[in-house]
């Protein structure tokens, strides 16, 4: 499963990235105003410093104008994934875009049947999330696994991209159903690492290393 940051905190995707964790980033308007940072900017920063792709979303809510801001978007680098939400609007413009061979990821997917229509439309990524949904008591890793049968009934490209990770728990799950990649926000990748086992063997292996009044360097 490929790893894509949900973050527009650039400092934490170099942190993840020099160790070989970032696949891709994701980011949206809201990840743009907690970075406190200008778009273009911030994503060409990104951009620079990522090889896979980076989504930077548009705010238009009307085709013609999604088109225009995916187009001066994907004009920021060459990775760049243009994200547009599941809205009948949204889903031309991933038609119009994807035609001209731009990379789209078409986010805010709630069900699995806006997600055959993001594929039919030529999506590069869908985008279920999965933490919204299991916020109001409905399992969103069902709709990970629903669309996955799906594509796979069919042959579909799209990346499947769990998105809206909260838990080390979806990491895994995700990745047992199949997810192409999951997007997560850097806390939740380093998370993973984290075992209270590891922490007691390790503080045992410790005490004892001690005893041994030993060195090696
Ligand atoms: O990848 C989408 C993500 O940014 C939304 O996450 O936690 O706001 O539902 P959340």
């Amino acid at each position: 499963m490929k790893f894509f940051v949900d973050t527009a905190d650039v400092a934490a995707i170099a942190e993840l990235n020099d160790l070989g964790m970032v696949d891709g980033v994701t980011t949206n308007p809201s990840l743009i105003l907690k970075s406190g940072r200008d778009i273009t900017e911030v994503t060409k920063e990104i951009c620079d410093l990522v090889d896979g792709p980076v989504s930077a979303e548009v705010v238009a809510t009307q085709a013609d104008a999604m088109i225009a801001e995916g187009r001066k978007l994907a004009e920021i680098a060459e990775n760049i994934t243009v994200k547009l939400p599941l809205t009948w609007d949204g889903l031309k413009a991933c038609k119009t875009l994807t035609d001209e061979g731009k990379m789209v990821n078409v986010t805010l997917c709630f069900s699995a049947n806006q997600a055959l229509l993001a594929a039919k439309a030529g999506a590069s990524f869908i985008s279920p999330f999965i933490g919204r949904l299991d916020d109001l008591n409905v399992d969103g890793m069902e709709l990970i696994e629903d669309i996955r049968t799906i594509y796979d009934n069919y042959g579909y490209e799209t990346e499947i991209l769990a998105a809206s990770i909260r838990t080390v728990n979806h990491m895994k799950e995700a990745a047992l159903i199949g997810a192409d990649v999951a997007t997560a926000p850097p806390g939740v990748i380093k998370q993973m690492a984290n075992h209270v086992l590891t922490d007691k063997g390790l503080a045992a292996f410790l005490s004892d290393w001690e005893k041994t009044g030993q060195k090696i360097l």
